[in-house]
């Protein structure tokens, strides 16, 4: 069978099934390559449609293994390849770490502009997972020193495969620690985070797909902002004067400003799509510390 046959129908498949999406693709199409390229070792940039490509019987047998996988168990395709692309690089990812799609990408490749004031010289990435928000701020800022924090040893285990994937030993470390609790005595230019802040009820009405992402990743208390409201009330302490918090809240944007009128966040916007990301500066942190509690 030709490469670009099996492509289709297998689009055609995926498109039948009425899958979800939102774990790295956004159509069927997509959805097919990305399973099909990975599991073949083929660059994203291959076009397909003008290959004569034939796929041999071994191909095909470990091909339809994994559509099988994508349609009876709902698995996310990230999961089943073992890989997630963030920021442009690719990812070790199971199923003890979140798939990488923080819209914090965009922010990350644009440098934080202009929001950012100087290079970060410190920089945090507290609820880490695989660590992708940290690695890839480890490898756009080449002279910074990077943590990657998280409460869960498991992840750690990937994030620390994930930094010897990008060959970032000498300056990037993962710290294991609920919140800020073992990070006591250490300050940081810059925070990035996204942390749990789904709602239980939130979480029960998300599609197959998301069920097979940890718990622990998604889980907040208090319809999602207990999390975030801890991580506001104490990272201030956390970061150097002028340093700054990008934050990633998701849906519970309108609920937190609801919850602390007075806080005058800055709500990142991407061009890309996404929403939910605030920023918030060291000393705006420490002036409203109390509304957080
Ligand atoms: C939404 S996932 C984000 C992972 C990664 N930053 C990303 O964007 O893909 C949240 C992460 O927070 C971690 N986590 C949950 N509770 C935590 C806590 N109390 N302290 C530190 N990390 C926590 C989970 O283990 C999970 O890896």
């Amino acid at each position: 069978m030709l490469l670009r046959d099996y492509i289709l129908s297998t689009a055609a498949k995926f498109n039948e099934a009425d899958l979800s999406y939102g774990h790295g693709t956004s159509s069927p199409l997509d959805e097919a390559v990305y399973l099909i390229f990975s599991t073949l070792g083929i660059d994203f940039d291959f076009d397909f449609e003008l290959s004569d490509r034939v796929l041999l019987i071994g191909e095909l047998e470990r091909l339809d293994a994994r559509i099988e996988q994508r349609l009876s168990d709902r698995k996310p395709v990230a999961y089943i390849v073992g890989e997630a692309w963030f920021c442009g690089h690719a990812f070790q990812v199971d199923e003890r770490v979140l798939i990488p799609r923080s819209p914090i990408a965009e922010l990350i490749s644009n440098r934080f502009q202009p929001i950012l004031e100087f290079p970060p010289e410190t920089i945090l990435d507290l609820c880490c997972g695989s660590g992708c928000l940290g690695i890839a701020c480890a490898l756009e800022f080449s002279e910074a020193r990077v943590d990657l924090s998280d409460v869960s040893a498991d992840c750690l285990e990937i994030a620390a495969e994930n930094i010897r994937r990008h060959d970032l030993l000498g300056r990037t470390q993962c710290v294991k620690s609920d919140l800020f609790a073992s990070l006591t005595g250490t300050k940081y230019d810059l925070i990035v985070s996204n942390p749990p802040y789904v709602s239980l009820a939130e979480i029960q009405t998300l599609p197959a797909e998301y069920q097979h992402e940890p718990k622990l990743a998604l889980l907040s208390e208090e319809d999602g902002l207990g999390i975030p409201l801890e991580i506001l009330s104490r990272a201030g302490s956390y970061l150097n004067p002028g340093g700054l918090l990008i934050l990633e809240v998701g849906l519970g944007a309108e609920a937190l400003c609801q919850r602390v009128p007075e806080v005058p966040f800055l709500w990142m916007e991407f061009a890309g799509g996404g929403d939910g990301v605030l920023a918030i500066r060291a000393g705006e942190l420490l002036r409203y510390r109390e509304y957080f509690i």
